[in-house]
């Protein structure tokens, strides 16, 4: 089968390719690319889109095993592949915690047999992330996980989790972490502020993730683990970034998109839409984000996509669980709030959302270059459109940018040759 995607603007950070062409794909290969191939058995016209390498998401949530009336591995993965995804990470906060070869091995059957796109799962750090003993990192790497991480909590201790990264270290494992300071938390929803006291909720500071972020980065240096910080929110752990890769510490970080569409000011409502962990922060954070990413300190574009039940989210901001989906809505709020003048280039997206990712986990994707499989995204960053739920393949319908205009419409996913959108 040789299928032909023409007339698109190739972006492939990898050769560092930016031009209009067309690219040949055969047997699930990238086979050529030339403005000369014009024949094959399926054409997709590309024009006015880009063509680039699937994005890769290292931060998702699937919720299976055990809480798959939020999302399962089917619906998670046609949402991603809706998104223009193809290839995500999914945490290991399931019922039970993906510490052990068994629960990796269902996840990896699962996706094999029912998702549309590679689903790799992430190991936790702590046997059923309870934060007292260390799982046994080699046999889920044999299971066939791509990191380990766990996200939804940090291991507050630091003992526990320096062991952890010195395994990790050993096994060529990233640990991706989640840095919230536990004892800092004091029943906080919401970024400490004018926000806060506006609705009478208790406040989340900048020091909750900052600590973390600092200890971390401190364990990493020590153990020589790869560290990814997730879902960085504040000014000061961009400046830690920053200085820590100066330091030669081995430390990638990501950004979620709702921490850089959406400050505190945007939230016109206590609706638990706007909910998430870390918090939506200030104008001034969101600020030093987008210049993060946009001097490269800020490596990955993430979603953190947490799908949560409409009863679970209808429930007062104090009491509903943490988390908005993500998976379908990344590229439009990335393309409307930072594919600007002084913000990130094109080129620069698809590094945050396929380049870069693939050179975290150490996989050999998000590259589209003659000989490499066949994941591509087609978008056309031109069309604007109104973001709607209900068009959504999630079974979470949680975002507070329901009903929103956007620019950046996903046209195709491709995996291994095969069109999945
Ligand atoms: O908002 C969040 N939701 N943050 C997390 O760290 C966990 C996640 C979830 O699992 O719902
Ligand atoms: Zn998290
Ligand atoms: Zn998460």
């Amino acid at each position: 089968m040789k299928l032909l995607i023409k007339n698109g603007r190739v972006i492939n950070p990898a050769e560092k390719r930016d031009e209009v062409t067309n690219v040949l794909i055969e047997d699930g290969i990238v086979k050529e690319i030339s403005k000369d191939i014009t024949e094959a058995d399926k054409v997709i016209d590309a024009k006015g889109c880009i063509v680039t390498p699937g994005l890769i998401d290292l931060h998702v949530h699937f919720r299976d095993p055990g809480l798959t009336y939020k999302e399962d591995i089917e619906t998670g993965a046609n949402a991603a592949a809706n998104g223009g995804y193809t290839t995500v990470c999914c945490m290991p906060n399931t019922k039970p915690v993906v510490d052990c070869a068994e629960v990796v091995k269902y996840i990896v059957d699962k996706a094999k047999e029912k998702a549309p796109v590679n689903v790799l799962p992430v190991g936790s750090v702590t046997k059923g992330m309870i934060g007292k003993e260390v799982t046994d990192i080699e046999e889920l790497k044999a299971a066939g996980i791509c990191a380990i991480s766990e996200d939804g909590k940090s291991v507050m201790d630091s003992g526990v989790y320096r062991e952890a990264m010195k395994n990790a270290a050993k096994l060529g494992v990233p640990v991706m972490a989640h840095c919230e300071d536990i004892n800092l938390v004091q029943g906080g929803v919401i970024n400490l502020g004018e926000k806060s006291e506006r609705y009478g909720v208790k406040g989340i500071s900048n020091a909750v993730e900052d600590i973390i972020v600092a200890r971390d980065i401190l364990l990493a240096k020590e153990t020589g683990a790869t560290l990814h910080l997730c879902h960085c929110s504040t000014k000061d752990s961009v400046t830690m970034v920053k200085e820590a890769k100066e330091d030669g510490v081995k430390v990638t970080a990501e950004v979620c998109p709702h921490h850089f569409a959406m400050s505190t000011d945007d939230m016109t409502s206590d609706d638990a839409n706007f909910k998430m962990n870390p918090p939506l922060r200030t104008r001034e954070d969101v600020d030093a984000l987008i210049k993060g990413l946009s001097e490269d300190i800020m490596d990955v574009i993430s979603t953190d996509h947490a799908p949560h039940s409409a009863e679970e989210k209808a429930r007062p901001i104090t009491e509903a669980p943490f988390g908005i989906v993500g998976l379908e809505t990344a590229v439009p709020l990335t393309v409307t709030y930072l594919l600007k003048p002084g913000h990130i280039t094109l080129m620069q997206m698809v590094e945050k959302m396929s380049y870069n990712p693939a050179k975290v986990l150490g996989i050999e994707k998000g590259d589209i270059s003659v000989g490499k499989v066949a994941d591509i995204a087609i978008i056309d960053v031109n069309k604007e459109y109104t973001v709607d739920v209900n068009t959504f393949k999630s079974k979470g319908r949680n975002t507070p940018f329901d009903g929103m205009k956007v620019f950046g419409e996903v046209k195709h996913t491709i995996v291994a040759g095969n069109v999945v959108k």
